[in-house]
């Protein structure tokens, strides 16, 4: 079994799209093994953005995503990390397909509405830093 770590980022919370939002990921076949809304604490934000550190929009990403609550969720799945990968579409959304999260809901890379684990390596990252309380 196979987990990864995905955000309904604060544009995705505003616009009430969370069950619309796990609706599809559960008819994709994948399990939610942990789910909370919350206020991200900029510590945390810098944490989980740390390889974006030297980016120029690096402020612009930990402001945004601490600018309101986020859907923090752990699902799991065979493939979880590439199944999530494939339903939420490109990173921006004017090059996600239609049909995928963003491409549907997306406008703009800075409001992509989600997040997910790029790899399995990253996924373990994630999850220890978002629910550490976390076992399989
Ligand atoms: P995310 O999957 O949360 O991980 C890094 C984020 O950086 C990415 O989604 C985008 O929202 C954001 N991002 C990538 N490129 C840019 C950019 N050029 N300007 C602002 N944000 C960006």
């Amino acid at each position: 079994m196979e987990h990864t770590l995905v955000l309904v980022k604060p544009d995705g919370v505003r616009r009430n799209l969370c069950g619309t939002i796990l609706a599809r990921y559960e008819a994709k076949g994948l399990t939610i093994s942990a789910l909370k809304l919350m206020q991200v604490p900029r510590e945390l934000a810098e944490k989980h953005y740390a390889e974006h550190a030297e980016k120029p929009f690096f402020g612009e990403l930990v402001d945004f995503i601490t600018s309101g609550p986020v859907l923090a969720m752990v699902l799991s799945g065979e493939n979880a990390v590439a199944v999530v990968r494939q339903l939420n579409g490109a990173t921006n959304p004017l090059e996600a397909v239609p049909g995928s999260i963003r491409g549907d809901f997306g406008l703009a890379i800075n409001e992509n509405v989600v997040h997910a684990s790029d790899a399995v390596a990253t996924a373990q990252r994630e999850i220890a830093l978002w629910f550490p309380e976390f076992t399989e």
